[in-house]
């Protein structure tokens, strides 16, 4: 099957809470090879374009599009999303605190996961095995993300940015094509900051995993994203590079709180 040029592309989005217009007209595409960022002031819509587009808010179909490759994907449940291979993480973490970080890798939403009625059929044997791979596998995750050191740890030990990655990891688990991140280094120092986005672009150059990107911390969307999308008020109001959407007025404005002409 050919690829095609987008991964992830929505057309038309709308979502409201009650008055609150949270998502006016949204249309974004992520195209494959391209780390896409949205980016936009606090409550401006981007966590809950994420939870539109993973199925974890329901919204008016009206005449919207919501694609992942080839599939139409609108208000399918998330689980399904998920085993499709389009996974996000949260802007608050939802580790399992007083699990150590390798059983959070191991509860991780796995392909298998749901069929239990199969692993009933091919007995404890098999079973084994399964679980014998999936530790292997964590391991190899963990020690990639470099935090294979405190698997044994309980999950609440772990500093905030430790807990981003494991939370990344356990995405991988699974292993997705495309990565949606919701505000992957929000509160981390920045020497932590760099290093999970070293690890971020390798995900994409090395292992061919798409990365869709939700930040505030500008130096990391300005130094690695190819294309970003600005949200403001719900509605794209501006889309280009990083070199381009730095110097759009429309956005200064929506930072600063001006007007485009006063900005
Ligand atoms: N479940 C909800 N119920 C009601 N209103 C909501 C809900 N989720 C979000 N909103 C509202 O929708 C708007 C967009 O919120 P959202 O969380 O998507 O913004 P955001 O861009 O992710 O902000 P931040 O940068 O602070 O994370 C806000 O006005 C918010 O209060
Ligand atoms: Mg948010």
């Amino acid at each position: 099957m050919t690829k095609t040029k987008y991964v992830l592309s929505t057309e038309n989005v709308h979502k409201y809470f009650g008055g609150v217009k949270a998502l006016e007209g949204v249309t974004v595409a992520v195209e494959r090879g391209k780390l896409t960022s949205l980016i936009g002031p606090n409550g401006s819509g981007k966590s809950t374009f994420y939870n539109v587009v993973t199925g974890f808010l329901q919204f008016e179909k009206g005449d919207a599009s919501v694609t992942f490759k080839t599939d139409d994907i609108a208000n399918l449940e998330p689980s399904i999303i998920a085993r499709k291979g389009m996974v996000r993480t949260f802007q608050h973490t939802r580790n399992f605190p007083k699990m150590t970080v390798l059983e959070n890798m191991l509860v991780s939403p796995q392909k298998q996961a749901g069929e239990s009625v199969i692993w009933a059929f091919l007995g404890k044997r098999l079973w084994m095995k399964q679980e014998k791979y999936n530790i292997k596998k964590a391991q190899v995750i963990l020690n990639f993300l470099e935090i294979g050191q405190v698997s044994e740890h309980l999950a609440e030990e772990l500093s905030g940015g430790q807990q981003k990655l494991l939370a990344i990891g356990r995405l991988l688990m699974t292993q997705p094509s495309l990565l949606l991140l919701d505000e992957p280094v929000a509160g981390v120092n920045p020497t932590l900051a760099n290093k999970i986005f070293d690890r971020i672009i390798e995900l994409k150059d090395k292992k061919g995993i798409e990365v869709f990107l939700i930040e505030h911390n500008m130096d990391v969307i300005m130094a690695f994203s190819d294309e970003i999308y600005v949200l403001a008020e719900g509605k794209v109001i501006a889309q280009g590079t990083p070199e381009e959407v730095q110097k759009n007025r429309q956005v200064l404005a929506a930072y600063l709180g001006e007007s485009p002409e006063e900005a």
